[in-house]
């Protein structure tokens, strides 16, 4: 079964307080979610292997260690993820993105993929999906499982708030995938928003409604 870390640092409590209140405007709100991306990606990226150099200080030689050329993708879905990229490159700059739009049929309310463009090597590549809000599950359980279709193997979900249901549905679906989050909220309302969550991120990110 794949794990679910809460990474409840202050820092981040502390960001998510604004990011959540409605009066914080777009761009606010997107400096915000770029700073609590950076900060989760420091744990997302906890478990990277390490391998050890040797390097000469201005004092002597001596052997230390570097990111063992594991490579990392960021796959944000379409389109609030996107809210969530900048900050994760700022700490893994030479991670590649894909990009995974998916929309849900209005008939059959199922997951439809209408864009996705993704690194070559995807099935070498440690793979970080990312959404800010996990409601339902549908996006992120379809998202990965595309991704697996492809070869990928190695993946994590990121997401800043989550519904306990949508943790439900991926770890059902997924229970290789390990879930990361920044808070796990109280439930869904009737329309599969989050409560108290913060709104529809997408339209926050970006300014729509
Ligand atoms: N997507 C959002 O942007 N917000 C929610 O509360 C649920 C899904």
């Amino acid at each position: 079964m794949g794990k679910v870390v809460v990474l409840d640092h202050p820092l981040i409590k502390h960001k998510l307080t604004f990011i959540r209140d409605k009066n914080t405007g777009s761009k606010d709100f997107r400096e915000l979610v770029k700073e609590v991306s950076m900060l989760m990606a420091y744990e997302v990226t906890r478990d990277l292997p390490l391998e050890e150099i040797e390097i000469e200080t201005p004092i002597c030689k001596t052997k230390s260690q570097v990111i063992s050329g594991k490579k990392v993708g960021l796959v944000p879905i379409l389109r609030a993820g996107l809210g969530m990229v900048d900050g994760m490159l700022n700490l893994i700059p030479a991670a590649k993105v894909g990009h995974i739009g998916l929309y849900r049929d209005p008939e059959t309310f199922k997951p439809v993929e209408y864009y996705c463009k993704l690194p070559q090597d995807i099935e070498e590549r440690d793979l970080i999906v990312l959404d800010p809000m996990l409601a339902t599950g549908g996006s992120a359980v379809a998202a990965i499982q595309f991704l697996k279709d492809r070869g990928a193997k190695n993946i994590k979900l990121m997401n800043l708030i989550a519904a306990p249901e949508g943790i439900e549905a991926v770890t059902a679906a997924h229970p290789d995938v390990d879930i990361y989050v920044a808070n796990v909220d109280e439930k869904l309302n009737e329309h599969a928003y989050i409560i108290p969550g913060l709104g529809d991120a997408g339209d926050r990110l970006f300014g729509t409604k």
